[in-house]
């Protein structure tokens, strides 16, 4: 497709996302035609990196200068955002980056006649040039309207991803359980870190230890789904193990085996779906529920003597 008949494209805001899809798509081949920011040094040092597009220091030069408007804004500089902004009459779109955020933030835009989206790619940027090339292969989560639809869909297509539909209303529960798949991932592996330092290691070498058998993780739970690439003791049947790893973390105090009883019961659920789920399976169940009940009312005594 030649480039007049894409779409020009404009960016206000030009943090960690703006920096990877700005750049993708002009690699792609798309019009970026302009980018504002808070500070016109943000705007103009993305600029300067894509041929032929203008920082402006006004946001509203951003709608004049392009057919798709990307607000990559913080979430809650979103509806601000998009009330300061006015669309003429010739099928202009406007479209947020997040995945929490409801579309709805954008109907000041639509009651002008602007057509109004979301386009949340489903990747943590760093702001970094590798983002370029670690984003294809990922999801985009699009909420919009035909013909913005089929827009947004060849955007995350030509940034090498794959394109994924939400129905309306959904975007709060999508993003929210998202989260286990991304920081709460984090968490968990902070939780190993936190435990393993009383037995003396350091971050790093923790890291250097856990970080490739998550990646192992991932490549099995690819190929084999989640049920079949659970591993540990809840996976084997070891229920004396199971017992001993809860009585260890109860001993611990805190909320260490709670998280540890509410994520093994998830692993239970898990079991239970495996081609051959272990024969001590409910033995196992029954550990852990005991275990969480002496470890949730702990922490709710806890909380009100506080
Ligand atoms: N980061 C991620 O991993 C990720 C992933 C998916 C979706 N998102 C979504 O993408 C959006 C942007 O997130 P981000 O992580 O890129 O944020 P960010 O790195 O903090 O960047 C935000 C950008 O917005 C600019 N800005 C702030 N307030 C503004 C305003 N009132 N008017 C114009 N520009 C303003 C900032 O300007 P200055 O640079 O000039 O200070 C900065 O360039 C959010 O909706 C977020 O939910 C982010």
């Amino acid at each position: 497709m030649s480039q007049s008949s894409l779409p020009r494209l404009g960016f206000i805001g030009a943090g960690r996302l703006a920096r990877c899809l700005a750049l993708g798509f002009s690699r792609a081949g798309y019009p970026v035609t302009a980018v504002a920011s808070r500070t016109a040094a943000s705007a103009s040092r993305l600029a300067s990196q894509i041929g032929q597009c203008a920082a402006f220091d006004d946001p509203q030069q951003v709608v004049d200068a392009a057919d798709i408007v990307f607000l990559a804004v913080p979430d809650d500089s979103i509806g601000t955002s998009a009330h300061t902004l006015r669309f003429g009459p010739h099928g202009q779109a406007l479209v947020h980056c997040s995945g929490a955020s409801p579309v709805e933030l954008l109907t000041p835009a639509r009651d002008q006649g602007a057509a109004v989206g979301g386009f949340h790619p489903l990747y943590l940027f760093g702001g970094d040039l590798a983002d370029l090339d670690r984003i294809a292969g990922c999801s985009v989560t699009i909420e919009a309207d035909e013909p913005l639809k089929g827009s947004l869909t060849a955007l995350a297509v030509a940034l090498g991803c794959h394109p994924l539909s939400i129905p309306a209303g959904g975007r709060m529960l999508y993003h929210a359980a998202a989260h286990y798949a991304a920081s709460f991932a984090l968490c968990s592996l902070a939780e190993c870190v936190a435990l393993w330092r009383t037995l003396g290691f350091a971050e790093d070498d923790a890291l250097r230890a856990l970080l490739p058998m998550l990646a192992g993780t991932i490549e099995t739970a690819r190929d084999k789904g989640l049920p079949n690439a659970l591993a540990g003791p809840v996976s084997r049947g070891d229920t004396g193990v199971v017992r001993k790893q809860l009585a260890l973390l109860e001993g611990f105090g805190g909320d260490h085996a709670a998280l540890y009883g509410l994520l093994s019961r998830r692993a239970v659920e898990l079991a239970r779906r495996r081609a051959a789920p272990p024969v001590a399976i409910e033995a196992i169940a029954e550990a852990v529920e005991e275990s969480l009940t002496r470890s949730l009312n702990a922490a709710a005594a806890g909380a009100s003597v506080k």
